[in-house]
């Protein structure tokens, strides 16, 4: 088995971790004309399972991102939050990709995009770690798709709460796929490496939206559930925000993982 590695080529990808509500989505769209001019990235792909409000994408948002620019969306455990994207999924051209180990539910788990003459292959999968979900195996699935669908350069976005269930994956697929990247805790890590058979990885890249709240939501709400157990119902919070990214380098000659972090208001 061939390994992945195409190494000296121009391939850089930028990979935007969770966007969160309308902050989320502002500074995205603020700051990408600053990210394409500095790092130059071939692809643009972006973890939008929260981009509607927290919770989901919809027409309009999906619409606007690629507008943007962007060329794929991922998403996670919030995939179906907003019906929408059931409407979306009957395209079978859509540009967004659900986990993979969701059964019998619309949605497709990984694309090909055509890039000049290469073919990158993207993969959503979602961890069973915490999550009360009946899933599929992710590391078998995201494995049998890697050894069957031909490409030049494999992304997963490992969608995942437990950070042991993220390093697990990563080392089941070093040397197969050519990133592993964490996304859905919200919280960057600063564990981005270069795994020892050239996978590129990170156990979770971090969210893009307001960072004063909990993960997004207004700090209020989830600090009164977990002393109360009165469960409001999750608002954005409306303070200031950061963008956080990793560029994926395949140009240089050993390829490289570069963590992003952009401050808003
Ligand atoms: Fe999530």
């Amino acid at each position: 088995m061939p390994l992945f590695i195409r190494k000296s080529e121009n391939m850089k990808i930028l990979f935007v971790g969770d966007i969160y509500g309308e902050p989320g989505r502002r500074i995205l769209l603020e700051n990408l004309d600053k990210l394409k001019s500095e790092y130059k990235p071939n692809l643009i792909i972006v973890n939008a399972e929260n981009a509607a409000h927290g919770r989901g994408i919809t027409k309009k948002i999906y619409k606007e991102f690629m507008s943007a620019g962007i060329h794929l969306l991922t998403m996670g455990n919030h995939t179906y939050g907003n019906r929408q994207v059931f409407d979306l999924f009957e395209d079978e051209n859509i540009n967004i990709i659900r986990p993979i180990n969701y059964q019998n539910i619309p949605g497709y788990g990984y694309k090909v995009i055509n890039f000049n003459d290469k073919k990158v292959l993207v993969i959503n999968a979602l961890g069973r770690v915490y999550f009360n979900l009946s899933i599929e195996n992710p590391f078998t699935m995201v494995e049998n798709i890697l050894k069957t669908v031909p490409h030049d350069y494999s992304i997963v976005d490992f969608h995942a709460e437990a950070t042991s269930e993220k390093v697990a994956l990563g080392h089941y697929l070093d040397g197969l796929a050519s990133a592993v990247v964490g996304t859905h805790t919200h919280i960057p890590t600063a564990d981005e490496r270069v795994l020892p058979k050239g996978t590129l990885y990170i156990t979770d890249v971090g969210m893009t939206g307001p960072y004063d709240g909990v993960i997004g939501v207004k700090k209020e709400v989830i600090i009164e559930r977990f002393i109360n157990g009165i469960s409001q119902i999750n608002e954005v919070d409306e303070g200031p925000t950061w963008l956080n990214a990793v560029l994926l380098d395949f140009s240089r000659k050993e390829p490289q993982i570069k963590r992003i972090k952009i401050f808003g208001e």
